[in-house]
């Protein structure tokens, strides 16, 4: 059956980054297999931060919006479709600053929505989407996977985790800033890791 992979990028440099760089190769590794591929680059198309204005719109009932209030819920409930559509969220990632980009995390605050994504129970929350996997190509200039200084990684997938993606597989290229023989060695491997993840998952 086809797989419908949603893959959101995230650099500040469009096609110069890194990060966008795996991600091409992830695309380059899926000839041949039966997939439907829906890109978007959320720095491209990049939200405004979340507003108080915005989150009440999404808890008033569609029937009772002000029209502005119609207009700021259309972000989120677009981006949840476009979520819900498909099976696969790939997410091409940059480190900045310790996190992830600002951009992203704007994403990341249309698609954690109580009531529709995740619900609050008296166990906790519990996520509402079924049945999709993760994979994280993370780009960063220095070494930080495994160690406590990635402060990164683990907050993706608790942010993935809550709204119910919980199988997420995680390729790194990092060291890409310490000189260029480690930079090309990291990439190498990265797009590797990308080959194998391709062959063994479509
Ligand atoms: C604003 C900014 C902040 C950065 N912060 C970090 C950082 O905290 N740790 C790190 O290892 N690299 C950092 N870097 C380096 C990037 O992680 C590295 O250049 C990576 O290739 C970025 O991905 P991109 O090329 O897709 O944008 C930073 C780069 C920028 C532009």
């Amino acid at each position: 059956m086809t797989q419908r992979i949603l893959l959101i990028t995230s650099s500040l440099f469009g096609e110069g980054g890194q990060s966008r760089a795996l991600a091409e190769s992830f695309k380059a590794a899926l000839a041949g297999h039966d997939v439907e591929l829906t890109e978007r680059d959320v720095v491209e198309q990049a939200l405004p931060h979340l507003t108080g204005a915005e989150m009440t719109s999404w808890m008033t009932d569609p029937a009772e919006r002000s029209a502005e209030q119609t207009e700021l819920a259309r972000h989120s409930d677009a981006l949840l479709a476009e979520i819900e559509a498909n099976d696969v969220l790939v997410l091409a990632v940059p480190l900045y600053n310790l996190g992830i980009p600002s951009q992203l995390k704007a994403w990341f605050d249309r698609i954690l929505r109580a009531g529709k994504t995740f619900q609050y129970t008296a166990n906790g929350p519990v996520g509402l989407l079924e049945g999709k996997s993760g994979l994280i190509l993370a780009a960063r200039g220095g070494m930080y996977a495994g160690s406590d200084m990635d402060s990164q990684t683990p907050h993706l997938k608790h942010m993935l985790g809550l709204i119910g993606i919980k199988e997420v597989h995680t390729i790194y290229a990092e060291g890409l800033n310490m000189g260029d023989e480690r930079k090309q060695q990291s990439l190498k491997e990265a797009r590797q890791a990308i080959a194998q993840y391709v062959e063994s998952r479509f």
